[in-house]
């Protein structure tokens, strides 16, 4: 009678202590309640519906033919569905367009992380001749021109008006508020079982265990915010530019609504999910001059291939459709 009194009991404190266990894996993956925003450049509700504008605005481009959402386009994860977007010189760009959901609380960005601010990174899609082309100087005076615009910076910005900083302003405050949108493997984390599928649960534990997936996309939106070298064969040595010991890294990007977001890596060099985890399954291909980070997954199933999978397309907003803006014509 006592053994067996003292079996259920061990029995009972292994099923809690498993089930603990798998309770802690999901903690950390909550989504914070707020959006961060600078003191220098603080939330209004003005402000963002102008960033809006001025990001789906083709007159910010030299030939008044690409906008913004040109290349980040929010139909395919604020990303361009081709491994690299052509912009005003009908030349491919070096990079992948990465997604710009979820950067509030980013201090560094392009894949290599070269600038520390939306506010400085905004400039330079305008100013580069082979993206959008134009000049800040063109871009204030063709403004100017438009009376809706010189109403909705008074609103927005009643010292100045329209100004360089403030159109720099502007649009920095509207790409903090893109958040990816409300997803089932939230309702999951918020406790809803149904929410995700047996096998969506299973891909999480191999994200978070053998698949090593976690080690890297962390929290909520899936970063780290570091910098890694994942063995891609392409020859771009990313923060090496920056820095020496950081050949070929890029910054981990985030996996929310990563199923609309092919194809995948600063190259592009990955057409599927499934490619992105074969990629992982094999450890990739060496560097002559460096380690990768990441080693080959020989632990990992073809039924672990396809519950991460799984996993991975539960990070999908119930709701990815985005409205365009109305644009002041005169
Ligand atoms: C012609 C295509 C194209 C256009 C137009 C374009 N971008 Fe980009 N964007 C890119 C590419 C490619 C990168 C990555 C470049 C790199 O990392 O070297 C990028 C990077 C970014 C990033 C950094 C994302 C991160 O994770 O660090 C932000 C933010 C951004 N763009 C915002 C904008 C804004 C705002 C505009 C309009 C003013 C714009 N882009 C116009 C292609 C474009
Ligand atoms: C050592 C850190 C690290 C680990 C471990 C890691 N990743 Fe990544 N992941 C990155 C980095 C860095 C990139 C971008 C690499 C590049 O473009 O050069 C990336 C890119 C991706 C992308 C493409 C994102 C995009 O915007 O194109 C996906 C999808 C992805 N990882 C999924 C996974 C999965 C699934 C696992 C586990 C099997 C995993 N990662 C493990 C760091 C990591």
């Amino acid at each position: 009678m006592h053994l067996i009194k003292t079996l259920s009991f061990l029995l009972c404190s292994v099923l809690l202590l498993a089930a603990a266990t798998f309770h802690d894996l999901r903690v950390g993956f909550e989504r914070p309640a707020r959006i961060a925003f600078p003191e220098t450049n603080p939330y209004s509700p003005q402000k963002a519906a102008l960033g809006k504008m001025l990001f789906f605005d083709t007159r910010l481009s030299g030939a008044q033919n690409l906008s913004c959402a040109t290349c980040h386009n929010p139909s395919f994860g604020w990303e361009t569905p081709a491994s690299r977007a052509v912009g005003a010189m009908n030349q491919a760009l070096e990079r992948h367009t990465p997604t710009i959901e979820n950067l509030a609380e980013s201090e560094h960005f392009f894949w290599d992380g070269r600038v520390g601010s939306l506010e400085l990174q905004v400039v330079g899609p305008i100013t580069h001749p082979l993206k959008m082309n134009s000049s800040m100087r063109q871009v204030v005076r063709r403004l100017e021109a438009i009376s809706g615009y010189r109403r909705y910076f008074e609103i927005a910005f009643p010292e100045d008006g329209l100004t360089q900083d403030n159109i720099v302003a502007a649009l920095a405050t509207y790409l903090r508020t893109l958040r990816s949108g409300w997803s089932p493997f939230d309702d999951w984390i918020e406790g809803d079982e149904e929410a995700i599928s047996t096998s969506a649960k299973r891909g999480f534990e191999v994200f978070t265990g053998v698949g090593r997936c976690s080690s890297c996309h962390q929290s909520w939106a899936f970063t780290d915010h570091g910098f890694h070298t994942i063995g891609l064969a392409s020859d771009d040595s990313g923060r090496g530019l920056l820095d020496p010991e950081m050949q070929y890294h890029f910054k981990t990007p985030g996996l929310r609504n990563i199923a609309l977001r092919a194809p995948y890596m600063h190259d592009g060099s990955l057409t599927t999910l499934r490619d992105v985890i074969a990629h992982y399954r094999s450890g990739g291909v060496p560097h002559p001059d460096r380690q990768n980070d990441i080693a080959p997954l020989d632990g990992l199933s073809d039924r672990n291939v396809n519950d991460l999978l799984a996993f991975l397309e539960t990070l999908t907003a119930y709701d990815p459709h985005v409205s365009a803006p109305s644009l002041p014509v005169d």
